[in-house]
């Protein structure tokens, strides 16, 4: 790694900081494919600054010289309540991919998630990373890609699955649109400039490894006809004909923790635990599905409180800061989710950018509780937040 690059990390003080960094070092749509949403943007915009509805109430005076954090995810312990979310196409934004996350992963003791539409198989992911690992797994229209892969995960030994539900459809992606983000790219000549002017992206791109969805592209002969877009790759692959009826398929083929991503409602939640799962991940693709979903941060008092003490929920999307970890906990999730924000890290230093994300989130979160007067996050209650009161 360049000493520059090691010197704008250090100088990265929060999530904020490495996007900016990620900006400058990819061509625009690149950047734009994980910074972007769907539609209008407005959930992509109100994941983040619903957390700013909420205030967190201190207590004082409670020995706060130590700070516990460990939590259990997917019945796996992880040294504090963070996970990474899974990312497709992960080898566009840093030709180390998703072992250079999965390592930030293990050194930050987290949980790791690997997305089907990721660019390393599970079987290499699974053989170098020891952590807690889960699998995003869709219930394709070809349900024998999917039972092998929950053969696969049995095998490689992935504690988990994460079964996404928020695709029965792509979403309007439109800045993709706008920048000719396709496989292979159809780019304009706006997006070729961009390409051309980040050298320090596009040559390493062009000499490394081929692109590849590793885990599907020996049954997916779609690629192989030509090019086509990435929404109409994920428009021939989803099944908009399931129900929870699949859920249960999955859950039986399974039997190991399975949470479902991407709903919203305390219902619907409740319909996951009956249906075989063990948990969910109350998330709207971050912004990247349906534009006009409501917050996840806003929805997890309700998930919880339908759910009891149970199961996993955990709160995927917006979050920034480690204060975000820390409301959220309080309104009853078991743990949160990040993508974007281990992304930007990532596209802009590799591994170290990773680790530079986790440690600032780490750090923000420990202090959060500090400052609040609590020592250990399992003591984290509702008392702990509350809404900011509306001016009259
Ligand atoms: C993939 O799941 C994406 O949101 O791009």
């Amino acid at each position: 790694m360049q000493l520059g690059t090691t010197r704008q990390l250090g100088r990265a003080n929060n999530i904020a900081d490495l996007r900016k960094l990620a900006r400058r070092r990819l061509p625009r749509p690149i950047f734009d494919y994980i910074d972007g949403g769907a539609d209008d943007e407005v959930t992509l915009e109100r994941n983040m600054s619903a957390f700013s509805n909420y205030e967190i109430v201190p207590d004082v005076l409670t020995d706060v010289s130590s700070i516990r954090t460990a939590a259990t995810l997917f019945g796996q312990p992880v040294d504090w309540p963070l996970m990474l979310s899974p990312t497709g196409l992960t080898r566009m934004f840093h030709g180390d991919a998703e072992l250079a996350v999965a390592r930030a992963a293990a050194k930050h003791g987290l949980l790791y998630s690997l997305s089907t539409l990721g660019t390393t198989r599970l079987e290499a992911l699974a053989q170098s990373f020891g952590g807690p690992k889960v699998f995003q797994i869709y219930i394709f229209k070809d349900r024998g890609l999917t039972a092998e892969f929950v053969a696969r995960c049995k095998a490689a030994g992935f504690h988990g699955l994460a079964l996404t539900v928020d695709t029965p459809v792509a979403g309007n992606r439109e800045r993709d649109r706008v920048n000719g983000l396709s496989l292979p790219p159809r780019l304009t000549l706006r997006s070729m400039l961009s390409f051309a002017a980040h050298p320090s992206w596009s040559i390493p791109a062009l000499r490394g490894s081929r692109f590849d969805f590793a885990n599907v592209s020996h049954r997916v002969d779609a690629l192989a006809a030509g090019p086509m877009s990435l929404f109409d790759y994920i428009g021939a692959q989803f099944d908009p004909s399931l129900t929870w009826a699949d859920v249960e398929w999955l859950a039986r083929e399974w039997g190991g923790p399975l949470a479902i991503k991407g709903l919203m409602t305390p219902e619907d939640a409740k319909r996951a635990i009956a249906s075989g799962a063990t948990g969910v991940m109350v998330s709207n693709h971050g912004g990247r599905q349906l534009d006009g979903a409501p917050a996840p941060i806003d929805q997890i008092a309700a998930v919880r409180d339908m759910l009891g003490d149970g199961p996993d929920v955990i709160c995927d999307g917006g979050i920034r800061r480690g204060s975000d970890i820390v409301k959220a906990r309080a309104l009853g999730a078991t743990a949160c989710s990040v993508g974007r924000p281990y992304l930007y890290g990532l596209a802009a230093g590799g591994e170290a950018g990773v680790d530079r994300a986790l440690t600032l989130l780490r750090q923000e979160f420990v202090r959060t509780l500090t400052l609040a007067g609590i020592n250990d996050v399992a003591h984290l209650a509702r008392r702990h937040v509350r809404r900011v009161p509306r001016e009259s």
